[in-house]
């Protein structure tokens, strides 16, 4: 298994470019299953749940060439109704799949996607939503069965603005004809990527002032173009490293107002900020006095669950009392540990973490047990004195496209290893 080797401290300095977004790449790969024609995706990251995506896809009856982030999908036969829980395991959002096969087949199974490292992640709001279009949900040997002999289009309310329920329910009756209102929908940037990748296949979706979802089910989709947008959240990762470690960096090829909590923070922290378009600068001025800004996670426009890990990093650096509260998901806590092996003082009490910052920083060997946690780890150690060895480097590779190579080009010294190799 690979680790990361860091020597701290270090402060960032120069520009780095941001990769196509991960969390947008993925629903809209999968939503090429809702055509037999050829789709072709821009700037998608090579990640490992991208590669993962791939795999699922290849097992649906898809036929996927990927070369220097363009990926090409086409048929290479009948699609088929199931996918096999290896994949599953490996990647939660394998379960959105269910919405296109059940538009093109009208049944799906799929292994329940059971607990994973942050908490417990159920799909009720997904199968509810399927269930209002004429479907009908049971469970078999730890699978998921859905069927419908007709679909139709319906109005559905979620119970909680659920991003994959958004995804999963709008690509299903982007192919169910008439009229589907989702309510309550989730208004992530990601959810609007793929409305704009549906639209490239002749979908026709608006959002309205309230932010509803109106979906006109076409008979047939067509084949897809499109560039998936920037990853907001590795936007927010090296907005919050550069700030971390009081660098001065030029963040590039991205959207900041998809990041506009957290430059808010930062500002009110005491760091410059200034935004242009397609790019952030963050900078730490020599002396200011530094104030740490706590956070509660919420659906977008609040602020990311996603980037809750690596704030904790930046909030343990600031001197002063801050918490954080995680809404979104219970047990997403797990770097708090790791965290203090390295000096930091976190007290997590239920859903609130209480930071006491400024306490030093020093390296030691800690294990990455989630993508974002792994992160938070990274900046932590860059910002840490002497060296840090951070195990299971697998979690961070899922997300992070060229990380080692694109924070050593900010100045950091951080080498991949394979012990197991050496
Ligand atoms: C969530 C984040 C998303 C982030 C992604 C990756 C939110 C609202 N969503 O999306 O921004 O990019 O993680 O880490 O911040 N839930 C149910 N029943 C369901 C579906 C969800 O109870 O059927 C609950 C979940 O347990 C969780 C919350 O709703 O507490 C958010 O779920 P959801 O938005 O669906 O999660 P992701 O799509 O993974």
């Amino acid at each position: 298994m690979d680790r990361f080797i860091i020597k701290g401290p270090v402060r960032l300095r120069g520009e780095v470019g941001v990769s196509g977004s991960k969390n947008a790449s993925l629903p809209i790969l999968m939503a090429t299953l809702l055509t037999d024609g050829p789709c072709v995706l821009n700037r998608v990251p090579n990640l490992r749940d991208v590669r993962t995506t791939f795999k699922l896809l290849t097992e649906l009856g898809k036929n996927v060439a990927y070369d220097g982030n363009c990926a090409v999908i086409t048929s290479a036969g009948p699609l088929k109704g199931s996918i096999s829980y290896d994949l599953v395991k490996q990647m939660r959002a394998s379960f959105w799949v269910a919405g296109p096969l059940l538009a093109r087949l009208k049944h799906a199974q799929i292994p329940l996607p059971g607990g994973c490292a942050i908490g417990v992640r159920p799909v009720d709001i997904h199968l509810r939503g399927f269930e209002k279009m004429g479907a009908v949900c049971t469970t078999l040997k730890g699978d998921i069965l859905i069927k419908a002999g007709e679909l139709k289009p319906a109005k559905i309310v979620l119970r909680f603005p659920s991003v994959g329920a958004t995804i999963n329910i709008m690509m299903c009756a982007a192919l169910i004809p008439g009229k589907t209102v989702i309510e309550n929908a989730a208004k992530e940037p990601e959810v609007d990527d793929l409305i704009c990748a549906l639209k490239s296949m002749g979908a026709d979706i608006t959002v309205d002032a309230q932010g509803r979802i109106i979906i006109e089910g076409k008979e047939m989709l067509g084949s897809m173009n499109h560039a998936v947008t920037a990853d907001r959240i590795e936007t927010g990762t090296y907005m919050i490293a550069a700030a971390a470690t009081r660098g001065d960096v030029v963040i590039k090829n991205c959207v900041p107002s998809h990041n506009e909590i957290l430059i808010e923070n930062l500002i009110e922290s005491g760091f410059e900020v200034s935004a242009g378009q397609g790019r952030v600068h963050i900078k730490y001025k020599e002396g200011v006095q530094l104030k740490p800004v706590g956070v509660r996670t919420m659906p977008y426009p609040g602020f990311a669950t996603d980037l809750q890990a690596p704030y904790m990093a930046l909030l343990c650096t600031i001197p002063g009392a801050s918490d954080i509260t995680e809404d979104i998901f219970e047990n997403r806590y797990m770097h708090a540990p790791e965290l203090t092996r390295m000096g930091a003082d976190i007290n997590i009490e239920k859903t609130m973490a209480k930071i006491k910052g400024g306490k030093p920083l020093t390296g030691a060997h800690v294990m990455a047990s989630d993508l974002r946690g792994g992160v938070a780890l990274v900046i932590a150690a860059l910002c840490a004195t002497g060296e840090s060895v951070i195990d299971r480097v697998y979690h961070i590779d899922r997300g992070y496209e060229n990380l080692e190579q694109k924070f050593a080009a900010l100045g950091a010294e951080i080498k991949r290893e394979n012990p197991e190799k050496q």
